[in-house]
């Protein structure tokens, strides 16, 4: 099967005055598919969607829609659907109107309009709110209000800036799984984007982790979270344990690693390769630890630590534990007995060598 392309970045690069907030970025979108773009307020996530948008022009290299270079065509000629991170509707119209606000504008029929209003407040399930203006609506049901405008126009692209990022934890979570719902019935490509790793997760086919105004990584969710290009990149995706050391064993199937504080590491089998006595830097992610009282002989690795700060978080606690110069964090799910932990007890901690991710510790 070829696959089709949607959208292109080659080389992409912007700036304002002399200051470059976007770096050759280079990526292809293809028909489907959910892209997330992904970093730290700053990044350049806007300024990118801006561009693919139209509302700015790239200061170098290439953008193509369907294989056409685009760089200058303003944005109403692109046939895509915008959602921004702030309410974009409309006051004084009803929701009716200003869902067919882009159908008007394209001098669509009046019963097609009509029919199309009404398609998709069933599609972002609100079927009943067609009179009403959007101070009379929820923020996370006007959320779907600047959706439903958006797909109305039945674009070719979406594009969403942060949708979810003004709602409240619960609403938000409801949304992203409609959003998840949405794609998977109409599958129009889309591009998120989002300064949430979760939301990033859960949604994509693929991430595009920014950093700076650069690429760090592109790669699916899975890719993402086990293989990170860049210290950066696993941090970013989550919690993490970090130790510095250095590696003073290795055979074909383990490395083994002294850290700074003393604790000797059993790595498996990294993507990266590692010479004797290299500087690297470790890191576990706290789900990937296990507490228990006992030394258990499962495992490859196994320290003993004090309990120091244990926080219940619902569906899980969310535990300190200094061994020697480090403190772990370790996050015990409620299933397990270990959750009920009181600060000051001894503990082990436990986790496989499966689990252990090794960088070099300089950037290169
Ligand atoms: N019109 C502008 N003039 C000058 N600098 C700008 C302009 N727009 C954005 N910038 C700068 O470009 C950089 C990238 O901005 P951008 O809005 O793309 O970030 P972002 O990743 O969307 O961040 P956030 O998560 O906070 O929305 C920032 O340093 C910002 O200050
Ligand atoms: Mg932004």
């Amino acid at each position: 099967m070829t696959k089709v392309i949607d959208v292109e970045l080659r080389g992409i690069m912007k700036k304002f005055q002399s200051n470059v907030v976007v770096q050759d970025f280079n990526l292809q979108v293809e028909q489907g598919e959910f892209i997330a773009f992904l970093g730290p307020s700053g990044c350049g996530k806007t300024t990118t969607l801006n561009m693919i948008a139209g509302f700015l022009d790239p200061d170098g290299g290439d953008l193509l829609i369907k294989g056409q270079r685009m760089n200058r065509v303003p944005p109403y000629k692109r046939e895509l659907g915008m959602v921004f991170q702030t309410y974009s509707l409309f006051p004084h119209m009803t929701v009716a109107e200003n869902i067919a606000y882009g159908l008007k504008l394209r001098k669509v029929g009046k019963k097609e309009m009509q029919e199309r209003v009404k398609r998709v407040l069933d599609l972002v399930k609100l079927p009943n709110v067609a009179d009403r203006y959007p101070k009379q609506l929820s923020g996370g049901q006007r959320q779907r209000i600047a959706i439903a405008r958006a797909l109305v126009i039945e674009p070719s692209l979406l594009l969403l800036d942060e949708p979810l990022s003004n709602l409240d934890a619960k609403l938000r979570d409801e949304l992203r799984d409609e959003l998840k719902r949405l794609h998977q019935e109409i599958g129009v490509t889309t591009i998120f984007v989002t300064h949430d790793q979760e939301e990033a997760l859960a949604l994509s086919d693929r991430i595009v982790v920014l950093n700076h105004g650069f690429v760090e990584q592109i790669g699916t969710p899975l890719e993402i979270y086990n293989q990170p290009a860049s210290e950066f990149v696993h941090t970013f995706i989550g919690k993490t344990n970090r130790m510095e050391g250095e590696v003073i064993g290795m055979d074909d199937n383990q490395i083994t690693v002294r850290t700074t504080g003393g604790l000797l590491v059993q790595a498996a089998k990294q993507q990266r390769t590692f010479s004797p006595q290299q500087k690297v830097i470790v890191f576990v992610r706290p789900e990937k630890i296990t507490l228990s009282d006992t030394v258990a002989d499962t495992g490859a690795n196994r320290v003993e630590g004090h309990l120091q700060l244990a926080s219940f978080l619902g569906s899980y606690t969310e535990c300190e534990v200094r061994v020697g110069e480090h403190t772990l964090s370790v996050k015990v799910q409620m299933t397990d007995k270990s959750a009920e932990r009181e600060a000051g007890e001894a503990v082990y901690c436990q986790w496989n060598a499966e689990d252990v991710l090794i960088m070099p510790a300089e950037r290169g």
